[in-house]
């Protein structure tokens, strides 16, 4: 059932998306089991510094956060928006188990591929946790953990996934996140900083060819499951960064003029240079992550710096 939801939803964004005049394809599809692959192998990447620094920052700061957290919300619940593999998480897990202050961990993502995958890999490492993953969409599934139980909640949004909605949609999603949760409930945001574009760019274009090959996948998604006839190779990834504004953009560049199709008919026509805009990886200064949160109304408990300030994870309480 959820499948099948999921399926014509997929469908009916990419015919949105490849029917608008600047052509779109939502990064939330990046993830089936092939992008799951391959992000874990971006983590590793050298270029990709982001998954280090906040593990890094996770490492060094998880026994502050956790106390932090157990002062305001006691015993409590630890939700996970987009948790991916869980790599960072396991040592915020760890310490909040060794404080025993948590009760459950609910990790929630779109692909039951890699809801299952970090269910079999954490578990062993987290003897004694409660751990009940949910597969869907951030704000139905986190409506579903909250009316779960009553208990306090710890919501995290690690990995600078907030990154990938540009300014006024994180404020909106921000707004929304508030709405839902009970005055006192927390939530844990991870960032990335405004830096030097050349490393940022280099991030989202390193020598492996991954992040390349993750946004090529897309296409080869919408041709598993949506019947299409992409070729892939006729496809280029492109990513630029504007340091003025911190946005980080990655699209891929027809290489000729091609007509593609879905196993429904529809058609879309390519010309050659033509470009689709896959995902925005948004960096932001300190003012600007305490400007967004201060408007969609938290209060702001601590902001945690990784050893070399590129990455901040800020930690805001409901009012
Ligand atoms: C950039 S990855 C980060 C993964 C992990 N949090 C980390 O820090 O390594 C984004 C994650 O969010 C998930 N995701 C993207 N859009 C989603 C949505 N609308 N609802 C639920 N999960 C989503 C993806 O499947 C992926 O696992």
């Amino acid at each position: 059932m959820y499948d099948t939801i999921v399926e014509s939803a997929f469908r009916r964004d990419v015919v949105q998306g490849l029917s608008a005049s600047q052509k779109t394809l939502s990064s939330k599809y990046f993830y089936n089991a092939a992008g799951d692959e391959l992000f874990r192998q971006i983590m590793a990447c050298p270029e990709y510094y982001l998954s280090r620094a906040e593990e890094q920052l996770l490492r060094d700061h998880s026994a502050a956060m956790v106390r932090a957290c157990a002062k305001r919300l006691g015993y409590f619940d630890i939700v996970e928006l987009g948790a991916g593999d869980g790599s960072k998480t396991v040592h915020l897990l760890r310490e909040a188990l060794q404080q025993g202050c948590i009760h459950q961990y609910i990790p929630i993502d779109i692909p039951a591929s890699s809801v299952d995958y970090l269910l079999h890999t954490l578990a062993p490492q987290l003897p004694g946790l409660a751990i009940e993953g949910i597969v869907g969409e951030y704000l139905p599934a986190l409506d579903q953990a909250l009316t779960a139980s009553q208990r306090p909640k710890l919501v995290l949004f690690l990995g600078a996934t907030i990154g990938n909605l540009l300014p006024a949609e994180a404020w909106a999603f921000c707004w929304q996140l508030r709405e839902r949760l009970r005055p006192g409930n927390l939530l844990l945001v991870g960032f990335d900083l405004k830096k030097d574009p050349a490393t940022i760019l280099a991030a989202y274009n390193d020598q492996a060819g991954l992040t390349s090959a993750f946004n090529l996948n897309l296409l080869q998604h919408i041709n598993d499951e949506l019947g299409g006839n992409f070729e892939v190779g006729a496809f280029a990834h492109y990513p630029v960064c504007d340091p003025a504004t911190g946005a980080c953009k990655s699209y891929l560049i027809s290489q000729c003029a091609q007509r593609v199709t879905l196993d429904d008919g529809t058609a879309f026509e390519f010309a050659p240079g033509e470009a689709i805009y896959m995902e925005v990886s948004q960096k932001y200064s300190v003012a600007e992550i305490e400007e967004l949160g201060r408007t969609a109304r938290f209060l702001s408990v601590h902001t945690f710096f990784d050893a070399q300030q590129r990455f901040v994870d800020v930690l805001w309480q409901r009012g």
